[in-house]
């Protein structure tokens, strides 16, 4: 871990998945009991699924509670509605929602059906903005370094938008459409980078070796719009939770 000592990035490093889904699920619980009103920003994807589901046994067994809690999720994809089951809002209430005290008020979702997409993201700019701000901010990173449906190219948008995904990405939620790439959406939209950057903590959850050059290069790296995660170096406070393979590039 001796590179990694030069990044101003705290790093938590755990043996396996279970122990950073674990180690997670407590620091948000914490935040929680700490800031019950907590504006929380979530992300999708299977790294944050065991997360969700230790939320879910912490809010059994009441050693939390998010009935004052606010969420907004980072990202949904572009022509499927909330009821679709590929869209991120049924995964959000099938792996968290359903199984806490939320208020259903209190969470917000980007509508990727909405007649005007880029009103609709003026939107929830708006909505983030009305609830003070994002407090805790959960991130995944896609294998080529994207941040919610921030892709690497040439530029990189600040506030959320209608994004183009890559066909990996695709590929990579082939699994929310029956297996099939081609089901998935070739738009989504996306909180911004911008957008992101200005929640107060940032967290970023990473698991497995196809992470871990990723990662090496997030912690470690030039800034570059071809690895949107490597913006979080010029946040503050960003913590980053890794399984030792996703820390074994360091
Ligand atoms: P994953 O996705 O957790 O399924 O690897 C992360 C992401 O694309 O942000």
């Amino acid at each position: 871990m001796g590179r990694a000592a030069q990044t101003s990035l705290d790093i938590n490093v755990f043996d396996t998945p279970e122990l950073v889904a674990r180690a997670l699920a407590g620091r948000i619980a914490a935040a929680l009991r700490e800031c019950p009103s907590l504006a929380l920003g979530l992300a999708t994807g299977r790294t944050p699924v065991m997360t969700y589901e230790e939320l879910r046994r912490l809010y059994a067994a009441s050693e939390v509670s998010f009935s004052r809690a606010s969420t907004f999720n980072l990202d949904e994809f572009v022509g499927i509605g909330a009821a679709h089951p590929g869209s991120f809002r049924r995964y959000m209430h099938r792996h968290l929602f359903d199984g806490i005290d939320l208020r259903p008020g209190r969470i917000h979702f980007l509508d990727g059906t909405a007649a005007d997409l880029e009103a609709e993201c003026e939107r929830y700019e708006r909505e983030i903005e009305a609830a003070g701000g994002i407090d805790l901010q959960i991130l995944g990173i896609g294998a080529n370094g994207h941040i919610g449906f921030n892709e690497p190219g040439d530029e990189l948008i600040a506030r959320t938008h209608r994004a183009t995904l890559h066909e990996t990405t695709r590929r990579d939620n082939a699994e929310l459409f029956d297996g099939d790439p081609a089901q998935v959406p070739r738009e989504a939209l996306s909180m911004g980078m911008g957008t992101i950057l200005k929640a107060s903590t940032l967290i970023l959850v990473a698991k497995g070796k196809r992470k871990a050059r990723c990662i090496e290069r997030t912690v470690n790296g030039p800034l570059t719009t071809r690895l949107p995660a490597s913006f979080l170096q010029i946040h503050r406070h960003v913590e980053l939770y890794l399984d030792r393979e996703a820390a074994s590039s360091f």
